[in-house]
């Protein structure tokens, strides 16, 4: 799969230390993923590395030369790499060592600068992150696990080995998370000091399910996807802690979001009014149902011979989550912003604003569901802005990620006014 564009990346220095384990070959993956993504990455490798994975592998997918001898002169035939290194570690924005084996974990937390890699970690003043993968016990070494809390002491960011099957055959603790895994905690650590720094940001995602019986449901088109990026978009600028609200099923979760699984608008109102008393604001992204069954059948309803006879389901209105969040907000002030969507086929501006403000919205999404390239399922949307003050922006055809990242700014900056100029 190719790797979309990531704002975050843009024009970003990666250092990418390969150390060796055979996960190694997981790193070629990693790194091409950043180069895709925007990111200039910098492969360092160990000796070790170089026996599972070539340099030329790394070089090819970054575009980039690779750094192995510390004693080597650089490309330009200057200074040797054991010098040049400060500077390689110095322009970068983060460090980035996977999969980082029991012995670089090691050298690492105490100091010991041998190798191109732990000299240039040594150097490094930028964020530091690394991605312990090794076999059989070695993870859950006394030794290990002491040296780890020796680095998280120092701010070292560690990302947490899956378990499963080690190529020894063994089961533990110990893999390499996959790319999007690594992706994710990067962003988390580039997102840090981002415009909603310090945030408490709530949003809900996906279609709501509302039970017929124990096997069948009504639902909508909802993907869910729009609410994914937002999340991840909040992320990215720094927020502090994400509620993501779930209705979606098969969306993988963004990295350091608190995913709060939901089903029907009744589990979804709760959970919404449970996360809300803190928070700075609430992206309501959901196409929460508007009837659910009015009874719901305890047994599977079952069809009888006669070809015509089906039941008639007798449906109830759910609660609008909005006007009750209105309500708690002139009681408790919080949530701070409040963020509505409207999917509409026809009509959409007129309905949206009339919404945003029965709602008491700041900022309304209004998407047009017609259009076969925005709204549900799809990755890209287009969408208008409509605010409290009556202001309307049109944006263009995106991806999804990208509205995202333009609803956040317009959160940023209400939960922020720019102070006024005389
Ligand atoms: O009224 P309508 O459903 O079109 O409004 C859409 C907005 O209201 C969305 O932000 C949706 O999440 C929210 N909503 C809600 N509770 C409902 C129905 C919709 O909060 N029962």
């Amino acid at each position: 799969m190719t790797q979309q564009k990531i704002t975050l990346f843009d024009n970003k220095r990666i250092i990418l230390g390969v150390t060796g384990s055979i996960a190694a070959y997981k790193a070629v993956d990693l790194a091409s993923k950043l180069t895709q993504a925007g990111a200039k990455v910098d492969v360092l490798m160990t000796a070790a590395a170089q026996k599972f994975v070539t340099p030329l592998a790394f070089q090819s997918v970054t575009g980039r030369p690779v750094y192995t001898d510390m004693w080597q002169a650089d490309s330009s035939g200057g200074l040797p790499t054991h010098i040049a290194h400060v500077g390689l570690a110095e322009g970068a924005d983060v460090l980035l060592i996977a999969p980082c084996t029991a012995n670089t974990l090691a050298k690492i937390a105490h100091g010991l600068a041998d190798d191109l890699l732990s000299l240039t970690t040594l150097a490094a003043r930028c964020p530091l992150v690394i991605a312990p993968a090794m076999d059989g016990g070695m993870y859950e070494s006394e030794v290990t696990q002491f040296n780890l809390r020796v680095v998280k002491g120092r701010g070292v960011q560690v990302i947490e080995p899956d378990e499963g099957r080690f190529a020894s055959g063994l089961v533990g603790k110990g893999r390499l998370p996959e790319t999007p895994t690594l992706i994710g905690h990067l962003r988390r650590v580039l997102g840090r000091g981002g415009t909603l720094n310090g945030r408490k940001i709530v949003v809900t995602a996906g279609g709501t399910r509302e039970a017929i019986d124990p096997v069948r449901y009504i639902s909508n088109r909802s993907s869910g996807k729009q609410g994914y990026a937002l999340a991840q978009a909040a992320l990215d600028a720094g927020a502090k802690t994400v509620v993501l609200i779930s209705a979606a099923q098969h969306l993988p979760a963004p990295v350091g979001a608190t995913v709060v699984p939901v089903s029907s608008a009744a589990e979804m109102l709760y959970a919404v009014l449970e996360h809300i008393a803190s928070a700075d604001a609430l992206l309501m992204a959901a196409a929460v149902a508007d009837f659910t069954p009015e009874h719901v059948a305890a047994q599977k309803i079952k069809k009888s011979d006669a070809p015509n006879d089906a039941p008639t389901l007798a449906l109830t209105r759910t609660p609008d989550i909005l006007l009750v969040v209105k309500k708690r907000r002139a009681d408790t002030g919080f949530p701070r912003v409040v963020v509505g969507f409207a999917a509409e086929s026809h009509n959409l501006l007129a309905n949206a604003r009339a919404k945003l403000e029965r709602k008491g919205l700041h900022l309304m999404v209004a998407n047009d569901i017609t259009a076969e390239d925005a709204g549900f399922e799809v990755d890209t949307n287009r969408v208008v802005l409509l605010d409290a003050a009556g202001g309307q922006e049109s944006l263009d055809l995106m991806s999804k990620a990208a509205v995202g990242e333009m609803i956040v700014r317009r959160v940023a900056a209400l939960l922020a006014p720019p102070t006024q100029k005389e």
